[in-house]
């Protein structure tokens, strides 16, 4: 029997505090007009000391869980689609799957720049079509705050923190994740970067004195490479999804500039009411534009059972990548009893038990084991 990837869950978590151009214009030689002539955007969210990629991550999923009132415990795998992860290793989705007591699932981090959600999308969906898995949790989460030159103003005004997830699962019913397209151009890669850290320039004083562990971007060629790929990656997916472009109910595309998107639109041919922004809110949030960008527009109700989406990411490798998803959920969906909400809560408390339990366990047995190389040594 055909096996479909539908999307049944969905969730996002941006930061409380906001960002406004006019707060960037006493940082860094820029103003509130160029700004939003030049990328669309108003404001951004930035992330607060104590959070990071992990722990916003972790709120999205939740989110998405609560919404498809999944077990997390059933989940087989789960994606963290990311460019800042809390730590080269462990890989952030390991954080995630522990503190959302994920026990049977693998997990895995995956970096394509700003592509690295859909890629993830593509992955995921494939993992299921294929029939090796039943559940997958594809979360793009970024904190690129971190990571920001703040007295760069050639980046610093562009990006911004959150991260989106969405559950993906098995299904008999047609529709869901209908075709990918993935794609990359590695000799524009130092087009965009970030070069020490890594294990060409490893993290030492003078890296740091030069500001390698930030940012660089040749922000010209990314908007021309840009433009000449988004358009093209829909086009490829609706091609390979047999759908028509007419047929596309809603254009999400990764959020870096308003002009970027308003051109794949006009090359698109589709019209405003079909084409999503939210960068205004949020500026460039890398992994986490497209699905964050979906959550919004499920919560604007733009989007209805059988729709066709086309979600497009692009950027750093290069990378690009376009999925066509045909829409299975009914919406909205139906709001979960207090009881479930509690129940929920408390599988969450019992993963961060179950969590402290196993970390104690294994220093106890530790401690024993040198206890006893002791007494045998002496002995
Ligand atoms: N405020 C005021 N002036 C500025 C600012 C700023 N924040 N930033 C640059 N300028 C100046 C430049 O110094 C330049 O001045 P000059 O002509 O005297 O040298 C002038 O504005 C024009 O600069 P351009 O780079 O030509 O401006 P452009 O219209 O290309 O806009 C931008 C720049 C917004 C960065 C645009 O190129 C862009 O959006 N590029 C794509 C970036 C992107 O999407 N990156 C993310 C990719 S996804 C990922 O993987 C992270």
């Amino acid at each position: 029997m055909a096996r479909y990837a539908q999307i049944v869950g969905w969730g996002m978590y941006v930061p409380s505090e906001i960002l406004t151009n006019d707060d960037l214009a006493s940082l860094v030689d820029t103003s509130d007009d160029w700004i939003r002539a030049r990328t669309g955007i108003v404001e951004r969210r930035i992330a607060a000391p104590k959070e990071t990629t992990a722990t916003m991550a972790i709120r999205a999923a939740q989110a998405a869980l609560r919404v498809a009132n999944a077990n997390p415990t059933r989940l087989d795998l789960i994606i963290v689609a990311t460019a800042t992860p809390d730590y080269p290793f462990p890989a952030t989705a390991c954080l995630v799957q522990d503190a959302l007591g994920a026990t049977k699932a693998g997990a895995f981090d995956l970096s394509a720049g700003c592509t690295s959600f859909v890629y993830a999308l593509a992955v995921g969906s494939q993992m299921i079509i294929s029939g090796a898995y039943d559940q997958v949790l594809v979360i793009g989460a970024e904190t690129l705050s971190r990571i920001v030159n703040w007295t760069d103003r050639n980046t610093c005004v562009l990006f911004g923190d959150g991260a989106g997830a969405v559950l993906l699962q098995a299904s008999a019913v047609p529709g869901g994740v209908l075709s990918a397209v993935l794609g990359a151009d590695g000799s524009g890669g130092d087009l965009l970067m970030l070069p020490a850290g890594g294990s060409r320039h490893p993290a030492s004083a003078e890296t740091v004195a030069q500001g390698l562990h930030y940012i660089q971007m040749n922000g010209r060629e990314i908007f021309r490479f840009a433009t000449q790929v988004t358009a093209k990656a829909a086009r490829q997916a609706l091609a390979e999804a047999d759908v028509n472009l007419e047929d596309i109910s809603l254009f999400i595309s990764h959020q870096a500039n308003g002009r970027i998107i308003q051109s794949a639109a006009k090359s698109l041919k589709l019209p405003p009411e079909k084409v999503f922004v939210n960068l205004d809110h949020y500026g460039n949030t890398s992994s986490a534009s497209v699905p964050i960008a979906l959550c919004e527009a499920i919560e604007q109700g733009r989007v209805k059972r059988d729709d066709h989406l086309v979600m497009v990411g692009f950027g750093a490798g290069l990378t690009w990548a376009a999925v066509v998803v045909k829409w299975g959920v009914p919406l909205p969906v139906p709001q979960p009893s207090r009881w479930r909400v509690a129940w929920r809560l408390a599988r969450y408390r019992w993963a961060a038990v179950r969590s402290y339990l196993r970390r104690l366990g294994r220093r106890i047995l530790s401690a024993l084991m040198g206890l006893f190389v002791r007494n045998n040594g002496s002995g």
